[in-house]
């Protein structure tokens, strides 16, 4: 069987995507650092995968202990890269940190894998690319102009961007795939994995559920007078255990298919646009919870409204997300109250 490394994998999105790949019958190797994720998630998988896949404590932008990996486990054919430090907030404060760990990691781990003879990358990159995109652009397709980026943490999915067209132009042995992902959220339906949190949650669904738990007095909704039908912002939340089935359709094109463009790029949104306030009134719907809200200013730096067109994902990964968005959000319900032991 054919084994894929999956760089920060126990992470939120990577955790799910081990999974969804030992479940296809692939074996996995994580990679992490564990710098934002605890050990005890390669548990979670194996209850819900029914066993544990291969796990390495090591940081990527380490060349030796990667290439150690590689030599370890021969029949790698392929890598998801996950890892990555993704706080916007603290990438503002700390450029360097995000410059030297997200370019780092992607270089090194380009490096070892030409070393290795491992042609296949799939790249985690953001729909943060886009920035607001005009009218005309809405929703957004894989044509949408880049913008100048509002974060460190957005121009390092930028620049690892570039670095991935710049290195297969150079080799035309690499085939990688870019997967832009909207928000993601929720979490497994076994409640055995999920997103973990340190300190308090700048994403909109984790405070959701935390506010839900009793842990945050209110949700602050962050403005109601943008251009949108209710005044607040708009946005394509993306079930995590879709999200991790792209990954592996991904990989499997790229096993598989020899008609290919040797980088593709994919949007993986559902190409629903939903407002905070249509996700409050969803969110109570799905648990019967009554979540206490107020509306503050705008925060600085946020998108009005973004949303996909995930047409060429839908048609050439042959892939949809088409979990009902109440189903999503009572998954994330789940997890929040079993981390609570509510
Ligand atoms: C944020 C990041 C983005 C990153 C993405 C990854 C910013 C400006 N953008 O995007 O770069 O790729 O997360 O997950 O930080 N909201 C509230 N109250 C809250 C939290 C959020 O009203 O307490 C609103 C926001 O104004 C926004 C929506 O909820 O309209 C979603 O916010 P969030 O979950 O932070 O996602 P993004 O802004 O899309």
């Amino acid at each position: 069987m054919s084994r894929i490394l999956v760089t920060g994998g126990t992470g939120y999105i990577g955790s799910h995507t081990t999974v969804e790949l030992m479940q296809k019958g692939f074996d996995v190797t994580i990679v992490d650092n564990l710098s934002n994720s605890s050990i005890d998630v390669l548990d979670g998988i194996a209850a819900i995968a029914g066993r544990k896949p291969d796990f390495a404590n090591i940081d990527c932008c380490n060349f030796m202990d990667l290439d150690g990996v590689f030599r370890q486990y021969p029949d790698i054919v392929g890598v998801i890269h996950f890892a990555a430090s993704k706080a916007v907030n603290e990438s503002v404060e700390k450029p360097l940190l995000y410059y030297r760990n997200n370019l780092g990691s992607l270089v090194t781990l380009l490096e070892v894998m030409k070393l290795h003879r491992v042609p296949n990358i799939v790249f985690s990159s953001s729909c943060t690319v886009y920035g607001q995109p005009d009218e005309a652009h809405l929703p957004v397709d894989e044509t949408a102009p880049i913008q100048t980026a509002l974060s460190p943490y957005g121009n390092t999915k930028q620049i690892n961007e570039e670095i991935i067209r710049d290195e297969a132009h150079a080799d035309k042995s690499l085939n990688a795939t870019i997967l832009r992902y909207f928000n993601p959220i929720g979490a497994h339906p076994s409640a055995c994995i999920g997103e973990l949190l340190n300190g308090v949650p700048q994403n909109l669904l984790p405070f959701v559920t935390q506010t839900a738990a009793g842990l945050r007095p209110e949700l602050k909704v962050f403005g109601n007078d943008y251009n949108t039908p209710d005044g607040s912002c708009i946005r394509d939340y993306i079930y995590v255990v879709d999200l991790a089935k792209a990954h592996v359709k991904a990989i499997d094109r790229m096993l598989n298919v020899e008609d290919r463009d040797q980088v593709e790029v994919f949007n993986l949104g559902t190409g629903n646009g939903i407002s905070v306030f249509t996700l409050i009134n969803e969110f109570e719907a799905a648990t019967g919870v009554k979540l206490p809200y107020t509306v503050v200013g705008r925060r600085e730096g946020d998108i009005e409204q973004v949303w996909a067109n995930p047409k060429k994902a839908n048609e050439v990964l042959g892939w949809k997300a088409d979990t009902p968005l109440r189903d999503v959000l009572a998954s994330a319900w789940k997890w929040e109250k079993k981390l609570r032991k509510l």
